[in-house]
């Protein structure tokens, strides 16, 4: 039985900013989990999925060959061969390629790292995306674990549109699996890299399948989405639920060239002055009075709270 494919385009005119990465990722995931079959297709001139593809020993996803010109024809045929969904990867900077294969997609998925410089890079894409009407997901992917930036992230993007409840954290299993044509989960299952590909995965198959659904019965069908709560509180431990967060990475807003104004940390608290009236209490530093010359209002400790003192 043919039908219609769902078509899943990566794009951000922003260069390392994931959507080789995550869009392999993603395809293989769909595959694993049975949405497949699925077909990638490359459109960047530079060929990166493609180079990763063919450095892969599985056959799965299938690899498509075809040119942005003719993509709506190849769209055709790939669903006549019964391919379920169809992931393409873009180049970054090249609008008018972007706007052409973004015409075919029913989801855009736009990776971006927590980074002022990506963040500004975000613009054109999404008014690309928004001007052909089509529904759009942020995906926040490199984020620095507990690093305040990633939920500032979160909440500058949600201005613009969806954004992902799961983070993909920058962690090394993601550029080492890459270059031999694996995943992380296909490197080590049981990585946290792994479980928030899955989880990012899970979410993504869920608005795909709400979008397919004609009929909202349907949706009845499916086991409620476990991921939900974990992934959804909290935007810096995304897909991280149940385990410890890496000790060993330092905040991105520590980092040169990643503080934001605003972001940084209030200064400590000054330690107690050894001063020996102290009488036990700590008080703010309004107990110290009124300024001079004005009187002092404040409630003696024998009066009574929630009732007006009269003289
Ligand atoms: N979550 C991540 N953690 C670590 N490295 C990553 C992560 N995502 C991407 N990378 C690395 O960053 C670089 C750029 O990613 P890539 O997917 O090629 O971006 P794009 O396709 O948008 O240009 C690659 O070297 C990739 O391995
Ligand atoms: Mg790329």
């Amino acid at each position: 039985m043919t039908g219609k494919a769902q078509v899943v385009v990566f794009a951000s005119q922003k260069g390392g900013s994931g959507k080789t990465t995550v869009s392999a990722h993603m395809a293989v995931q769909a595959d694993m989990s049975g949405a497949g079959p699925v077909a990638l297709i490359d459109t960047d001139p530079q060929g990166s999925m493609a180079k990763w593809w063919n450095a892969r020993a599985s056959a799965t996803p299938a690899f498509a060959r075809i040119s942005v010109p003719d993509l709506g024809r190849d769209i055709k045929l790939l669903e006549e061969a019964g391919y379920r969904l169809i992931i393409i990867d873009t180049p970054p900077a090249v609008t008018s390629t972007i706007a052409e294969v973004i015409t075919h997609a029913d989801l855009v998925v736009l990776p971006t790292r927590p980074s002022p410089h990506d963040l500004r890079a975000v613009g054109p894409t999404v008014d690309i995306v928004q001007m052909q009407d089509k529904p759009l997901v942020f995906v926040i992917n490199s984020a620095t674990a507990r690093a305040r930036i990633t939920g500032e992230t979160a909440v500058a993007l949600s201005q613009h549109g969806t954004v992902a409840p799961v983070t993909l954290h920058h962690r090394v299993d993601f550029a080492a699996s890459m270059i031999d044509g694996r995943t992380v989960g296909e490197v080590s299952e049981t990585s946290r890299s792994a479980s928030e590909v899955a989880n990012l995965w899970a979410y993504l198959d869920d608005r795909l399948m709400r979008m397919r659904a004609s009929d909202p019965r349907d949706m009845l069908e499916r086991p409620p989405r476990s991921t939900f709560e974990a992934d959804i509180l909290s935007p810096a431990t995304a897909g991280m639920s149940g385990q410890e967060v890496d000790e060993d990475e330092d905040a991105l807003e520590n980092q040169p060239g990643y503080a934001l104004a605003g972001t940084t940390a209030p200064p400590p608290e000054p330690a107690p002055s050894a001063n020996t009236n102290w009488d036990g209490i700590d008080r703010r530093k309004a107990d110290s009075g009124p300024p001079p010359g004005k009187p002092d209002r404040r409630r003696a400790a024998h009066q009574p709270f929630g009732r007006r003192f009269t003289a």
